[in-house]
């Protein structure tokens, strides 16, 4: 966390210390000390607590929480398939934001579950309220860090993709630790995703998108898609336009996709 918590923050969960590591237990070991994200204010307007009441029970997954409010406990566990009342293939959407891109894309694989990470609350408050409003069954949303849900509620090779469109791109280079996609990532999504699953990404900042095709070309268990073009990726199509690619667009930046399978 960088600097004081702003007003309007609150406290969403009871917190508890990490346990120590159980003998036998195979998922990676992860170290959340710098985070990809700041905390910002809670506060929902009218319409996002609106939102809230009428649709957070049927869309968000309350998990048990480790040492921070956004933290997912070690012991936390979600049965999948019968949250979703079916065993369908399970697509993750890292940081979904306003739902921009995962509404779209989970309406239109009706035969896909889709669990979404995101943190900031009055975000997911307005994806539940357009979830809700079209009728979009087959999402369900965690609200806290992803690296911690994927490695907590998760069995291995269970996952058949993994989205993670235009992470915050923490510009600065003493801001680059904070940056979501790492060898720790790779790391956690290899052990989820199914083998011949894919982890896609895209970003509209070039040295992140370099800094990520260097890190994952390098990545045990990775291969990339797209060798012969430079590593990119043709855009992926079924990704809708969304705020951050057209405001990278107008800014004169090209958009960089990434589409990684992982190995068996
Ligand atoms: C720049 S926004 C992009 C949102 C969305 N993917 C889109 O393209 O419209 C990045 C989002 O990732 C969320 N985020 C960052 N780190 C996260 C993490 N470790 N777990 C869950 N959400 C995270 C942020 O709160 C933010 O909403």
């Amino acid at each position: 966390m960088i600097g004081p918590e702003p007003l309007g923050w609150r406290a969403v969960a009871p917190t508890e210390p990490d346990p120590p590591s159980r003998p036998g237990d195979l998922r990676p070991r992860v170290h959340r000390d710098v985070v990809s994200f700041v905390r910002r204010s809670s506060r929902m307007n009218t319409s996002q607590q609106r939102n809230w009441d009428a649709w957070h029970d049927r869309y968000v997954i309350d998990v048990r929480r480790g040492e921070r409010d956004t933290s997912v406990h070690p012991d936390a566990t979600v049965d999948w398939a019968a949250t979703f009342g079916r065993v369908g293939p399970l697509v993750v959407e890292v940081g979904s934001g306003t739902g921009d891109s995962l509404i779209p894309m989970a309406a239109a694989r009706p035969d896909h579950d889709v669990v979404a990470f995101e943190v900031f609350e009055p975000a997911v408050a307005s994806t539940i309220g357009r979830l809700g409003r079209e009728g979009v069954e087959n999402v369900r949303i965690v609200m806290g860090d992803a690296v911690e849900g994927l490695t907590h509620l998760f069995a291995p090779a269970s996952i058949a993709e993994i989205w993670i469109f235009f992470p915050d791109p923490w510009h600065k280079l003493k801001h680059h630790k904070r940056r979501l996609v790492d060898a720790e990532l790779a790391r956690v999504a290899h052990r989820v995703v199914v083998p011949g699953g894919r982890l896609r990404l895209a970003t509209d900042w070039a040295d992140y998108a370099h800094a990520m095709r260097e890190l994952l070309d390098a990545a045990p268990g990775w291969a990339n898609d797209h060798p012969d073009d430079d590593g990119w990726a043709p855009r992926f199509a079924e990704r809708p336009v969304t705020k951050y690619e057209r405001r990278g667009l107008e800014a004169g930046r090209r958009v960089h996709d990434l589409t990684y399978r992982r190995l068996p």
